[in-house]
């Protein structure tokens, strides 16, 4: 199996990188290593846990660039040059264009914390989810980590993981709870699945082998 080069995507505290690191560390991620980290954030102190960790970083801030389009075109040549073999959205909170998802059809994962198809979509992302489920009132919730297609949270699913909802739960303590019992674990889970060549997709779905 070839060595395969992760760039892991971030905007902010980087608890998923992090996993993705610690991960590395004890041999968990297969034939997988993470080359380069790229925040949409110069402040993100997700790149703290990666220089503090010997990784490479750059910054492409979304302001800096006038539309999605132009973007995204700057975010692909990135990951062109890093020569990324995977790319892992670990709390990157821009969407990218379609330009992006065709270079690296079923290149590129992202972690989601809900239960897709449940609060997903363009809108949910961090604290807003879990807001959302308990504004629903539902029993469980968790993590989703799926391959990247241009429309937002829908593309194959990979892995998923339950967590219970509890009584009095707050927005941040169900946040916490799910990335520590699901987050944490089903992303570097996956990770190294795909740099083990262990997932295929057809008609739209996954099969791990
Ligand atoms: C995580 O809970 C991740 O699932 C979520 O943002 C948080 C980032 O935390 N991502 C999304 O909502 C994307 N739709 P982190 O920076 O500590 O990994």
């Amino acid at each position: 199996m070839s060595a395969k080069n992760i760039v892991v995507l971030v905007s902010g505290g980087g608890t998923n990188l992090q996993a993705l690191i610690d991960a590395q560390k004890n041999g968990e991620l297969g034939c997988g290593k993470i080359t380069c980290v790229i925040s949409s954030k110069a402040d993100a102190y997700a790149l703290t846990r990666a220089s503090d960790n010997g990784i490479k970083t750059r910054v492409l801030v979304r302001k800096d660039y006038s539309d999605i389009a132009s973007y995204s075109k700057a975010m692909r040549d990135a990951l062109l040059e890093e020569k990324a073999d995977l790319i892992v959205y670990a709390g990157f909170m821009t969407i990218l264009d379609e330009n992006v998802c065709d270079a690296f059809q079923n290149k590129m994962i992202n972690v989601h914390p809900a239960l897709i198809p449940s609060f997903c979509g363009k809108g949910f992302y961090g604290l807003h989810v879990h807001e959302c489920a308990l504004e629903k009132g539902v029993k469980v919730s968790g993590a989703t980590v799926h391959f990247v297609t241009a429309e937002c949270d829908a593309g194959p699913i990979i892995l998923q993981k339950a967590v219970e909802v509890l009584e009095g739960d707050t927005p941040e303590s169900l946040q916490k709870r799910i990335m520590q019992e699901a987050e944490w674990k089903i992303l570097p889970k996956a990770v190294q699945l795909f740099c083990d060549d262990k997932i295929t997709v057809k008609d739209g779905k996954t099969i791990i082998k």
